[in-house]
Formats: structure tokens, sequence, C-alpha cells
């Protein structure tokens, strides 16, 4: 499973790019607007640390307005991802913007039948809403291995990207399922190293290694 960061924080995409856990980025307005930063100019700092899809999200409401954002927004760099609603205006805009070449992700997914229409039009990407449905009491991981059977019964080509993930099993359920990316937080990919039970034996290992005296170094 491919890992996008879900974030325009610069510092935060740099420390996990040198580890290498950056396959992309997403991002979405309201990240922009938490970043404090203008759209084009923190874009392309994303696009010049990360040479995988980079996610860029138009807001115009109708297809036009989206295909003209969507236009200029692949003026930043060769890897950026058109991220678009999953709207009937957002399929229109979808069908245009890949019959140009370009890549393009449709968001906002929370069913099925809305990510068997992005295949149909052709998306790179769907990206299914994990945590917004979590947060109604229904399963997002459900949508994900719904998505996962209807696309694969088909071969549609349309990576799943699993989207809104919100914690550490998010990350493995979607891989189990076999989303083609997630893209979470920092703070959840970082949260993916962390066990209570290494914390405890790291505790009694050192507290051993310090009863014999001795030093590596
Ligand atoms: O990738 C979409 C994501 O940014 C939404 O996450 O946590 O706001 O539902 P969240």
């Amino acid at each position: 499973m491919k890992f996008f960061v879900d974030t325009a924080d610069i510092a935060a995409i740099r420390e996990l790019v040198d580890l290498g856990m950056v396959d992309g980025v997403t991002t979405n307005p309201s990240l922009i607007m938490k970043s404090g930063r203008d759209i084009k100019e923190v874009t392309k700092e994303i696009c010049d640390l990360v040479p995988g899809p980079v996610s860029a999200e138009t807001v115009a409401l109708d297809a036009e307005g989206m295909i003209a954002e969507g236009r200029e927004l692949a003026k930043i760099a060769p890897n950026i991802t058109i991220k678009v609603p999953l709207t009937w205006a957002g399929l229109k805009a979808c069908k245009v913007l890949t019959e140009e070449g370009r890549m393009v992700n449709v968001t906002l997914c929370f069913s099925a039948n809305q990510a068997l229409l992005a295949a149909k039009a052709g998306a790179t990407f769907i990206s299914p809403f994990i945590g917004r449905l979590d947060d109604l009491n229904i399963d997002g991981m459900d949508l994900i291995a719904d998505i996962r059977q209807i696309y694969d019964n088909y071969e549609f080509k349309t990576q799943i990207l699993a989207a809104s993930i919100r914690t550490a099993n998010h990350m493995s359920e979607a891989a189990k399922i076999g989303a083609d990316v997630a893209t979470a937080p920092p703070s959840v990919i970082k949260a993916m190293a962390s066990h209570a039970l290494t914390d405890k034996g790291l505790d009694q290992f050192l507290k051993d290694w310090a009863e014999t005296g001795q030093k590596i170094l």
C-alpha cells in the first residue's frame, strides 16, 4: 500500500520524506487554510519535495470552473493531481481532465455507487472518507471493502485512496482490505510505530543492561 501524507505542513512532510515514508501528498482547502500559505506557493514546495502525486483541490462548483481551476493548478508541477468533489459536475470535470492526460482524484466519496461512477469517469484515484463515516456510526472500512470488490470484479484501474484516516488501525485495516493508497496525517503515520509492549520491553532491557555494567561504545 502506498502512503500519502494528508497535510500542507512542509516540515512534517520533509521529516517523513527523509524516512522514505511518502509516496505522495494530499491537500484540501481546509489543510491549505491551516497552513496559512498561498495555495500555489505551498503546493509548489510540496511538489519539489515529493516526486509522487500531489493532490490540489478545486473549489468551483460547476464543471467548467473545476476544469479551468484544474488546468491552472496543473501548471504548478507535472506531479499535480487535480482533486474534484464527487458531484455530477465533478464527474464531468474528471472525464474531461483525465482525457487530457491529467491525474484526477475524486474526493468526498461516501458510497460504493459514487465510487463506481468515478471509475466510469476515468478517475486516477477515488477517495472514500473512512473517519467521517465512522463519525456517523457507519463502518467506513466496509466502504473500502465494497469498492475493492467492485473494482476487482470489473478490473477498474482507478486506485482506491483511503482518506479521512484518523487512527493507526485504519492504516492496517485499509492495507488488509487492499486499498491501493492510504492518506493520513503525519501524527497517524508516526502513531503506527507505537506499541505499549515495545515500550515495556525496551524499559526492561535497559534495566537489565544497566545491571551488567557493560558499555557497547
Ligand atoms: O483526505 C481527506 C481528509 O483530509 C479528511 O480528513 O479527518 O477531516 O475527515 P478528516
